[in-house]
């Protein structure tokens, strides 16, 4: 059920609540090329967080709905929206593979009813797809042209909704934009489904050991979340039109060396920090490089270096923590 109706905003972020969305929000704020935009963001709170809503500058060209993207009223909430930026997901995996009927629901349906309810009057659809969708390709570059062999549903829903942008492009001439993420980074996520890098952050500022699982060799591409905003700035381009991107940092960095990387940190700052290792979680270690050229020719450059962001989210979490905020004090397992 909506619960208000506002006209006349012309940028739509769905998941405004989520992680991203509150930065993304934050960032189009601040960029005078979209100074002449409003900007509606609708969020049903599934994982979204009212700190991430204030978080948001108060601003009177933003206002923020609590509503559902799979609802089919939402419509009276969207005419004149000219950019959409689809955020809204539910992005844990292992809730997707748990709950196949629910994610489908929210990741498929939803994405359907946002292109659908925004057809009339939409020119730009930006939407956030996953390194999930190639799978395993271990030992080698992932490059957009290679075919999606996703290995869990949270993959396979993303491939879909990649294919459903390209419909929407081909037969009703949407400029939609595809961005494959690898692992974003930054303060700011749901809990559970955090990532490597702060979970480590939060151990050592909890004085507990930093626990790698296997032998910490294997290689992940990591993106902070500020260089994250400014690639979704990018789509609107002629450039991106109806065009897939790998969006990553294009560095790749083993587990184990990110663990002593924070272990840097925390010692600069007088934090010993004790790095362990246990079996590996899955049989096979996978590692692959991202290729990210193509979006670098659309004009993007990583801003933070890992060492520069982790330090950057180290101090972040270090003050959300100071500030009180129990969910970084808690023993995270
Ligand atoms: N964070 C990453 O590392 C990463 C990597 C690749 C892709 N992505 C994708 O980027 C997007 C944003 O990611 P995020 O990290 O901010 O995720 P998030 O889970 O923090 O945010 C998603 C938001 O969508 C909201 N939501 C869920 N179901 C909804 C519904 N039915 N109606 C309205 N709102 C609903 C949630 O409450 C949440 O606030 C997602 O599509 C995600 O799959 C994220």
């Amino acid at each position: 059920m909506l619960m208000c109706l506002y006209g006349d905003w012309m940028i739509l972020v769905t998941g405004a609540a989520g992680y991203v969305g509150g930065h993304l929000i934050n960032r189009l704020l601040e960029d005078e090329k979209f100074a002449d935009y409003g900007i509606i963001g609708i969020d049903n709170f599934l994982v979204g967080k009212e700190e991430n809503f204030n978080l948001i500058k108060k601003d009177r060209r933003v206002k923020l709905v609590y509503g559902d993207i799979c609802d089919k009223d939402i419509d009276r909430l969207l005419r004149d929206v000219e950019i959409v930026y689809h955020l809204a997901a539910i992005s844990g995996v292992v809730f997707c593979n748990n709950n196949p009927e629910e994610a489908l629901r929210v990741n498929f349906w939803g994405t359907m009813n946002i292109l659908e309810q925004t057809l009339d009057s939409v020119e730009y659809f930006v939407y956030p797809s996953s390194a999930a969708v190639y799978g395993n390709i271990s030992g080698s570059v992932a490059r957009e042209e290679m075919p999606p062999n996703p290995l869990n549903t949270y993959g396979a829903m993303k491939a879909s909704c990649e294919a459903l942008c390209r419909a929407y492009h081909n037969s009703h001439g949407i400029k939609t934009t595809i961005f494959r993420f690898t692992n974003i980074y930054g303060v700011g996520t749901y809990p559970k489904w955090r990532t490597v890098v702060v979970n480590f952050i939060q151990k050592a500022l909890n004085n507990k050991p930093i626990t790698i699982h296997g032998s910490g060799r294997q290689k992940r591409d990591f993106i902070h979340i500020d260089d994250v905003v400014e690639i979704y700035k990018l789509a609107i381009n002629p450039k991106a039109n109806g065009e897939v991107f790998n969006a990553g940092s294009g560095y790749s960095i083993s587990v184990k060396e990110l663990a002593e990387i924070v272990k840097r940190i925390a010692e600069k700052q007088g934090t010993g920090v004790n790095i362990s290792f246990v079996d590996a979680r899955e049989a096979k270690e996978r590692e692959f490089s991202y290729d990210v050229s193509k979006l670098r020719s659309l004009g993007f450059s990583p801003k933070f270096s890992i060492e520069r962001g982790v330090e950057n989210t180290f101090i972040a979490v270090q003050n959300l923590m100071k500030k009180g905020f129990e969910e970084y004090q808690k023993d995270i397992g």
